[in-house]
């Protein structure tokens, strides 16, 4: 019955996977997906998550019982203060809902999927950042909102369209959907500062649009949680209501658990309850209930003051030593006089830096030197290390001369 049946493309970014692991030469270097490694290219677990993973193996309360349709309670709160912070008025007045999800994917799609449905703007489309992550376009287009983009990178200045994007928010019908990243942007690595988020948020409440966050970065872009929740913590505090999508898999480094978040701030707490019983409803019919593990183990480390502590350590960790790869990836660069400016690399923030190299060049990268990024010319800066630092930097300045 099934002959007629196209075969889909791969994932890019899972094939780039793919095609690294089965790559033998002794040189590889994997800058493709995002997910963090250590100074000699290992995965890490981060040493809090090890802590409250043995807190878990010795509870005896703890069983494979469901968790409500919603999710485990705590976590939920606890996710919503995080990015919202501790003295969100929003959450002192009962406004604010929150959904346990499959991960950061899983938010997006739950917000999604309540928008197709419940959204009364007749038509409404939703606006991505141009380039933005693949999974975006899917996800809305799967649930049937057609996708528009608006502008964002400036290949000139290798910085932020901020006149595009605005232009763009202004001229869109109002009433439509933007889908913003609050910090580390993917796959750019540029961000607003917080005057431009003011200037965002003043068109965003002039055009009546609905705004939905996507936040897989916090505290990884900078390494303080409070500074990367800035955009989200702003539109709030001015009363706009709003999604935000939460991944705890690279703050967490729980990649596989697919502990998430869809925190809502509504325009009452009554709408929040109208809201949640929806996305009940519609989560009873694709998950039936999220998965425990990874959203305990979040839960312990943000409801213990001294887990809290060692995490925002372990946070800091991650972000520093991405930071200093920026720096020596820039310095290399320098060094053999690589043709063009290569300043972007150190100025872009998160797990991303947006090269500029171009699909040709990326080609050559991959078939020359075996060092694997996307086509788009995005590096994984998590991907680089003390070891294979010079050799990428002597692969950029080769497909950059050729
Ligand atoms: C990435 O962009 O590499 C990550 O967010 C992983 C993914 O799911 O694509």
């Amino acid at each position: 019955v099934f002959e007629k049946v196209p075969a889909a493309p791969a994932d890019a970014i899972f094939a780039l996977t793919a095609a690294y692991k089965a790559d033998t030469h002794p040189n590889k270097v994997d800058l493709g997906i995002g997910a963090y490694r250590t100074n000699e290219g290992k995965p890490w677990v981060l040493p809090v998550v090890k802590k409250a993973d043995r807190a878990m193996v010795n509870d005896d309360n703890l069983d494979h019982e469901y968790l409500p349709i919603l999710g485990l309670m705590p976590f939920r709160m606890a996710a919503a203060k995080l990015i919202l912070g501790a003295n969100s008025n929003a959450i002192a007045d009962g406004r604010v809902g929150a959904v346990q999800c499959i991960s950061g994917t899983g938010a997006v799609f739950t917000g999604a999927q309540f928008l197709a449905r419940h959204y009364p703007v007749k038509g409404a489309e939703c606006y991505i950042s141009k380039p933005t992550w693949a999974n975006h376009r899917a996800i809305f287009e799967g649930v049937g909102i057609p996708v528009r983009e608006y502008p964002y990178w400036d290949p000139v200045t290798k910085g932020l369209d901020l006149k595009g994007l605005l232009g763009t928010m202004q001229t869109a019908p109002a009433g439509s959907i933007f889908l913003l990243h609050p910090c580390a942007h993917n796959p750019t690595g540029v961000d607003p500062t917080p005057e431009q988020w003011k200037q965002i948020a003043d068109v965003m409440v002039a055009k009546g649009h609905f705004t939905f966050f996507d936040c897989a970065y916090q505290g990884f872009a900078s390494g303080n949680l409070a500074r990367d929740a800035f955009s989200v913590r702003h539109f709030a505090e001015r009363g706009i209501e709003l999604f935000v999508a939460q991944s705890f898999s690279k703050n967490f480094g729980l990649y596989s658990e697919r502990a998430g978040n869809l925190t809502i701030v509504a325009r009452t707490p009554q709408i929040k309850d109208q809201i949640e019983s929806q996305i009940a409803k519609s989560q009873r019919a694709v998950i039936s209930n999220p998965p425990a593990y990874g959203s305990r183990i979040v839960n312990l480390v943000l409801n213990d003051p001294q887990l809290n502590r060692e995490w925002e350590e372990n946070l800091s960790t991650m972000a520093n030593r991405i930071i200093d790869m920026r720096k020596a990836l820039f310095d290399e660069l320098t060094k053999l006089g690589t043709p063009g400016k290569w300043d972007h690399i150190v100025n872009q923030i998160g797990m991303f830096s947006f090269t500029g190299l171009t699909t040709a060049q990326v080609k050559v990268m991959k078939d020359k030197y075996h060092i694997y990024l996307t086509d788009n010319g995005r590096i994984s800066m998590a991907g680089i290390n003390t070891n294979n630092v010079k050799y990428v930097a002597q692969a950029i300045d080769d497909v950059v001369r050729h």
